[in-house]
């Protein structure tokens, strides 16, 4: 038998992204995400995940301008929105709108490489416009349309709190785009290639996903970690936070990773990102919150950040609300969904695990009657 959980079973074969969990190294397509954090804009991560290759200037030019004419959404959508920012959280609002989604693609069930590719670039394009536009009406503000003139970070921050961000302020959300982008066989990643492995369509892969992001051990954990920090409240409370969690058997939100035993590599641009845009902001308070809960959990546990955790604090820091994190993860992590579904569209084979039976055996049926 495996060990629990399917802990280092080679699921699929990937040329998207690979770890080094011991050393806590990332690569995409064999870029040092570090690499890709400093130089590469989102746009030019989404072109490499999709194409396994760095864009020229012509390429780049292409998906860009394919992006922002995609960022609109249906009218159908649109008018869901309402009663979706009235009834359901963030992440059933993106769940149940993807999947809404499909009835109206232009390339309908076409499972085709050149269909499934517009697919997916629609998907990386409108699900920014979803999440602002759910935001803007559940709080009685009005909608701002998508601006063509705006890279695809610093339009979802304008779409989303109503004025245009900072250069600054869009880099560092166009950042963490980057390092949310795609993460190898994980849980919801996972999920999508099983499902597209059925030759299921696209929408119904992603939405899966969606759902499979959305549980506190896996996407979850920015906004929990969100809700430590407040809860600590200073530095100086959170060794006493941290014992007493641990002392009770409760997991620290954002630290603990299953493929890394060091520092997440994400989780080392995060912090430095957090810094800077906390001292941009005059706000430090988030950081050193965050620094001094680091220290004493690696202290106490020996368990580093994983990237949830400083995101809590950038995001924060950049106003964005903390049960948005979660579904920002998803709409950076389209990029990764949609790619390895296409990936597992191009060599498939229907995933099928197998199970080892731990139940009893040889059992007689006994009438209802006669059963003690
Ligand atoms: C990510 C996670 C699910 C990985 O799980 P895993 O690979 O199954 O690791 P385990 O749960 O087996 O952890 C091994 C040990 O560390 C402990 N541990 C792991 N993460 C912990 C955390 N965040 N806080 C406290 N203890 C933790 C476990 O309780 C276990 O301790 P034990 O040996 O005393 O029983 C787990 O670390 C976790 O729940 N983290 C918090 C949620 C989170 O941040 N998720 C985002 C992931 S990117």
């Amino acid at each position: 038998m495996t060990e629990k959980g399917l802990r280092e079973v080679v699921a699929a074969a990937t040329s998207i992204s690979d770890i080094d969990g011991s050393h806590g190294r990332l690569w995409y397509v064999g870029y040092e995400i570090e690499d890709l954090a400093r130089n590469a804009t989102f746009e030019e991560t989404v072109y490499l995940l999709h194409h396994l290759h760095l864009p020229d200037r012509a390429e780049l030019d292409e998906l860009t301008d394919f992006m922002v004419e995609e960022r609109e959404v249906s009218r159908f959508l649109r008018n869901l929105m309402p009663t979706l920012a009235q009834q359901t959280s963030p992440m059933s609002m993106l769940r149940t709108s993807v999947s809404a989604a499909s009835a109206y693609d232009p390339d309908g069930w076409d499972n085709s490489a050149e269909a499934n590719e517009r697919k997916a670039l629609r998907l990386i394009s409108k699900t920014p416009t979803l999440l602002a536009m759910y935001h803007r009406m559940r709080t009685g503000l009005e909608v701002v349309p998508p601006n063509p003139k705006l890279p695809h970070a610093a339009n979802f921050l304008t779409m989303l709190l109503g004025e245009e961000p900072s250069q600054e302020d869009a880099d560092v959300l166009d950042t963490t785009f980057t390092l949310y982008a795609d993460h190898t066989m994980n849980a919801s990643t996972f999920t999508a290639r099983i499902i597209a492995s059925t030759l299921a369509d696209m929408f119904s892969a992603i939405t899966g996903a969606i759902a499979c992001l959305k549980g506190p051990l896996h996407g979850g954990a920015n906004e929990e970690a969100m809700k430590m920090l407040e809860e600590v409240g200073t530095p100086q409370r959170a060794e006493a936070y941290v014992a007493d969690r641990l002392a009770r058997k409760q997991k620290i939100m954002g630290f603990g990773h299953a493929v890394y035993k060091t520092m997440d590599p994400r989780a080392a641009v995060l912090k430095r990102l957090s810094r800077e845009v906390g001292e941009r902001h005059g706000d430090l308070r988030w950081f050193l919150i965050s620094e001094e809960i680091e220290r004493t959990v690696a202290e106490q546990k020996g368990l580093h950040p994983n990237v949830d955790f400083y995101a809590a604090s950038v995001y924060h820091t950049l106003g964005i609300p903390t049960d948005l994190m979660t579904p920002i993860f998803a709409i950076a992590r389209m990029t990764g969904w949609t790619a390895h579904v296409r990936e597992q569209y191009a060599d498939n084979r229907v995933i099928r695990p197998d199970s080892e039976y731990v139940g009893p055996r040889h059992q007689r049926y006994v009438p209802v009657d006669e059963r003690t």
